[in-house]
């Protein structure tokens, strides 16, 4: 079977999970990124190299303003309680997403984590922040097409020099993507990226998605025949 070596989740259902507790969909939130690092540390012991989380999508600033800014909060919490840790495991931090929209002091906390982690090669630990998908092949389409104007590349292009233009250039393909919470859709996630990736949705919301689960996704996984169009003997 195909090595699983890079994950993608899409982290939903804090907001319900909270809500089911009584309480405000921030703790939902607080406690989702508090098994970001739970979830990265036992992805890595299961020999996983890349993980990619979706922590906020284009489509998320239409949530109330208090909301948002909590979750642009987050980020500097997280790091500020786990980013020695994380290096210290050997994590490699890195963000796809259009970060000039964020908040200045959400982006350079973000880019500082991607910096002081550079030198890392264990678990590429990769966070979608403000990433779209279509918006991601779009400016991706855009670069090339630049590119072509100015001579640096020719017009004719095959999928393999596409990829390069995109967010997840120094990634292998998604190989699996579990999505938590119920919900079966892909809410403009990696729609290149998954190709081929084998898809999981699991009932479990993010903050309850144990290490356990992730062992269950994975052997799930390792069950699945990929074919990739072929035809196994
Ligand atoms: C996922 O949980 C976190 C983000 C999208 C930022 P939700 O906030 O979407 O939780 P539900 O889906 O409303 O329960
Ligand atoms: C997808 O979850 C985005 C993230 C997990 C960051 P949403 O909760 O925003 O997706 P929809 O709105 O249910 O499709
Ligand atoms: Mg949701």
């Amino acid at each position: 079977m195909e090595q699983c070596r890079h994950v993608a989740i899409i982290m939903d259902g804090n907001g319900r999970w909270a809500k089911a507790q009584g309480k405000p969909r921030s703790a939902g939130h607080l406690a989702g990124s508090e098994n970001v690092r739970t979830i990265a540390i036992a992805a890595s012991e299961l020999g996983i190299e890349y993980l990619t989380l979706y922590a906020f999508s284009t489509e998320n600033w239409k949530r109330s303003k208090d909301e948002v800014g909590y979750l642009m909060k987050l980020p500097a919490v997280f790091f500020d309680k786990y980013m020695k840790e994380l290096i210290e495991r050997g994590f490699r931090i890195r963000i796809i997403g259009e970060l000039d929209a964020l908040p200045a002091d959400t982006r350079a906390v973000m880019e500082k984590a991607e910096r002081d982690s550079a030198m890392n090669t264990k678990l590429s630990l990769n966070i979608a922040m403000n990433y779209g998908s279509q918006r991601e092949i779009a400016l991706a389409a855009s670069a090339f097409a630049k590119d072509v104007l100015a001579g640096k590349a020719a017009p004719d292009i095959e999928p393999e020099d596409f990829e390069k233009y995109l967010m997840t250039n120094e990634f292998p393909p998604v190989d699996l993507l579990i999505r938590t919470s119920g919900e079966q859709r892909i809410s403009n996630y990696l729609l290149w990226q998954i190709a081929y990736a084998e898809l999981e949705f699991v009932p479990e919301a993010w903050p309850e998605f144990t290490p356990e689960v992730l062992k269950r996704c994975l052997d799930e996984y390792y069950h699945r025949d990929r074919r990739f169009g072929g035809v196994k003997p």
